[in-house]
């Protein structure tokens, strides 16, 4: 029986894990953590993330060939594939500070390995890492040499939260990097007969180590620009009176462009994109290349500006001040359908407005209470770090509330920001809502989850993304 470990029981390794498990009953795999409350949970009845469809996945095979443990050198030792899925935060200090991966924890499970291996290894770069990680990788497994034989291979995650079971179960493509030696190319084939257990071959791409871990990069940073794309469109339609969703529908039908990733939004957010990005550019910095380094930084340039626009949008249409007023905020997480709070344009948008001493009446049906005021405390790309993870008692906040219920949060409000596309945010009852908050009742729809007609029939001021602007916001703007 192969045996396959895991090093990170993360949003990556933990979905990706239990997919492997499900599909090849005859491999044995142990998802390893040093975070014990992580473990704890991956083996309890509520599991450390929320993904759609996860629970049955690993309710069915956890216990039979899929396992959750804190012993990470005796499985890594007895393991024939390992799999390295740990976080790899962006520098916070120090060289490429802002910019460059931190690989600290890479290198410590790295050595890890080296250490405890006494049978040869293949083993598998699964987080995002900089382009040649694997060969500092390589240098820090073979650096005492025991007779061990390890192959490294590049093996890029492209799972996207709130659909990671169905991205992992019928993958665009499975992308496997391996050196071009005889060992590589039979590493690769290892790795490649564990994906045919239900990946169809020609979705399984072989490449060389180089351009599997710079795909990752790449590929992170195009969906990104378009983001960025539409949504700087959004900021022109907004000052022209073009409907973002009419350019964005328009665009798409072009079939060399595509429909999709064409949603207008407050910003992009989550743990890859602003990350991968800034990565990039560092490299690309750090390779002799100023232009192309600037050509990418602009992505995230237009993120945080489209983040700060939203808030000022706010704080603007409401008689440019928020100091004292109720403010409900609708949605957390970086997207609907997961409770995933890393780089959520909500922590942003939220800081602003406290900034301008607004009350926050916060809810999200999947981020706690502890979450939210743990983010809104943080310091930038602390999320990715280890301690994170540890329960921790939540920081306070005069200005915060969080609630459990989208009534609650609206009630006696001045306006209300939508930030995740939730699909309950839809079906909510806005004439209920309207009828309990001040007047004039401001409505900033940062996702365009509502029809912007039928909330202005029942007597909303509206704001929404690249929509034709609201009289009452067009009157009262100051410079965006
Ligand atoms: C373009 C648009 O495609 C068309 O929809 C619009 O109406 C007019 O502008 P055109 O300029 O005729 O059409 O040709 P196109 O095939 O788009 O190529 C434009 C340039 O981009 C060419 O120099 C082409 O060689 C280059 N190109 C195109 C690339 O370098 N790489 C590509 O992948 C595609
Ligand atoms: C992304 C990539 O999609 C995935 O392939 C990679 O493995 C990890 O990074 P993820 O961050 O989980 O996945 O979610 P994604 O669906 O890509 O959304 C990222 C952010 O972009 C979210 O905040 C989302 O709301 C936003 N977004 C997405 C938009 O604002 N508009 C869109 O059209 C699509
Ligand atoms: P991702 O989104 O890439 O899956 P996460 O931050 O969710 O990243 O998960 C990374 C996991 O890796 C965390 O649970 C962390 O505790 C774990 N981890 C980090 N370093 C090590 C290590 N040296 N050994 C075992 N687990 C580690």
């Amino acid at each position: 029986m192969v045996k396959i470990c895991c090093i990170g029981a993360g949003y990556v390794g933990g979905p990706t894990m239990a997919m492997i498990a499900l599909k090849c009953p005859d491999i044995e795999v142990v998802v390893v953590d040093i975070s014990k409350p992580r473990i704890a949970a991956w083996n309890s009845d509520d599991l450390p993330i929320y993904e759609p469809g996860l629970d049955d996945v690993v309710k069915s095979c956890r216990g039979k060939n899929l396992f959750f443990s804190t012993e990470v050198e005796k499985h890594v030792a007895e393991a024939d594939i390992v799999f390295v899925s740990v976080n790899t935060p962006t520098k916070t200090r120090g060289l490429g500070a802002g910019k460059a991966a931190d690989l600290t924890y890479w290198e410590s499970a790295a050595r890890m390995i080296a250490d405890v291996s006494k049978s040869d290894k293949i083993v598998v770069e699964k987080s995002t890492v900089p382009v040649k990680t694997a060969e500092a990788i390589e240098k820090i497994l073979t650096h005492n040499n025991k007779g061990i034989n390890f192959q490294i291979l590049s093996n890029p995650e492209f799972l996207a939260e709130g659909t990671a079971i169905e991205d992992l179960d019928m993958p665009d493509r499975v992308l496997i990097g391996g050196r071009m030696t005889p060992e590589g190319q039979k590493a690769v084939a290892a790795l490649k007969a564990v994906y045919a257990h239900w990946v169809p071959e020609d979705r399984i791409i072989t490449t060389n180590l180089w351009s599997a871990e710079l795909s990752k990069l790449a590929a992170n940073a195009f969906l990104a620009q378009r983001i960025s794309s539409i949504n700087a469109m959004s900021a022109l339609c907004e000052s022209t009176g073009a409907d973002v969703n009419e350019v964005a529908f328009a665009v798409g039908k072009d079939s060399r462009i595509g429909p999709k990733f064409l949603n207008a939004s407050v910003g992009f957010g989550g743990s890859c994109f602003q990350k991968d990005i800034l990565n990039l550019v560092y490299i690309c910095e750090c390779n002799g290349l100023p232009e192309v380094a600037n050509y990418w930084k602009q992505v995230v340039s237009i993120n945080d500006y489209q983040k700060t626009r939203f808030v000022k949008r706010v704080v603007s249409s409401m008689f440019n001040t928020v100091s004292g007023k109720k403010i409900a905020v609708l949605g957390f997480a970086f997207k609907k359908d997961t409770g995933d709070t890393r780089e959520t344009p909500a922590i942003d948008v939220c800081h602003g407005l406290l900034g301008d001493k607004a009350l926050l009446s916060i809810y999200d049906p999947q981020v706690t209470e502890e979450q939210m005021k743990r983010d809104l405390a943080m310091n930038k790309f602390d999320w990715d770090h280890p301690q994170h993870l540890q329960p921790q008692s939540p920081t306070a906040f005069k200005q915060v509330s969080v609630v459990w219920d989208a009534y609650d949060a609206c009630k006696d409000a001045h306006g209300i920001c939508i930030i995740t596309e939730w699909d309950e945010f839809k079906k909510l009852d806005y004439q209920k809502i309207y009828d309990n908050m001040q007047k004039p009742a401001f409505l900033f729809d940062g996702r365009n989850v509502l029809n912007v007609e039928e909330m202005r029939k029942i007597g909303f001021v509206v704001y929404s993304i690249g929509k034709p602007l609201d009289p009452w916001v067009k009157d009262l703007q100051v410079s965006i």
